[in-house]
């Protein structure tokens, strides 16, 4: 029984998207003692930015035409694929930058994509069980003046529900920025509603995730 558990806030000491998986996470261990957390974190370890396109030439060239970088690349897309595939359940813990995801997170969805068990065609992590926690300093809610900037939680959306066929759930905290940025300190009160309504969402999906598993291997 294991969780894999993915990070990419660059500043960890004070973020909002680790507290929201740490009360996931909690819940999956509380249902399963005996788990195994498999962490995988994207800005203090971050995927080189050149094994994408290393991973993806490899595949137009036999084995003994490779690069030693293009055999570096693709065993590292195997473990990243290993590591979704060996888990029971997946948490994924990812701020909005700059309008979109980071590279970080980029690069690591690519490498892991070119990984043959996980392409569109794939079975292996269909109807897994997943936790999505998304975190956005500013928010761009329906009717808010910046609706639609937010190119990071429809993206990943697609990518691991449509395409990766994930059994997503969303936890969403917008406006993490209230109380950080005085620009924004007419939205107090908003806020914190936002904020608590994420940490309940956050330990809703974490007991339901950890109940579908334990239905499943019943
Ligand atoms: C470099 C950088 C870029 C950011 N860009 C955006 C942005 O485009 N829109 C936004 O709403 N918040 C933005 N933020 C705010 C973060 O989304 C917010 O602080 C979030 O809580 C960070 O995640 P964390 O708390 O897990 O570290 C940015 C923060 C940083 C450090």
């Amino acid at each position: 029984m294991s969780l894999f558990r993915l990070d990419a806030s660059i500043l960890p000491a004070t973020s909002a998207s680790r507290s929201l998986a740490d009360l996931v996470e909690r819940e999956w261990l509380t249902a399963h003692p005996d788990s195994v957390v498999t962490r995988r974190d994207l800005a203090a370890d971050p995927i080189p930015a050149t094994a994408w396109a290393d991973a993806v030439t490899a595949g137009f060239v036999g084995d003994d035409e490779r690069t030693e970088r293009q055999r570096e690349a693709r065993a590292l897309a195997a473990t990243l694929a290993d590591e979704l595939i060996g888990a029971e359940a997946l948490l994924f813990a990812i701020p909005l930058y700059n309008y979109g995801i980071s590279q970080h997170v980029k690069t690591w969805f690519d490498l892991a994509y070119t990984d043959p068990r996980i392409d569109p065609q794939g079975t292996a992590l269909r109807g897994k069980p997943a936790t999505l926690v998304t975190v956005l300093g500013g928010n761009y809610a329906p009717g808010t003046p910046k609706e639609g900037w937010d190119h990071s939680t429809a993206w990943l959306r697609r990518v691991l529900a449509d395409v990766w066929g994930l059994d997503l759930r969303v936890v969403e905290r917008p406006f993490t920025l209230v109380g950080v940025n005085p620009a924004l300190d007419a939205f107090t009160d908003a806020a914190a509603a936002l904020k608590a309504k994420a940490e309940t969402d956050a330990v809703a999906y974490g007991r339901e995730v950890a109940a579908t598993r334990r239905s499943s291997a019943a």
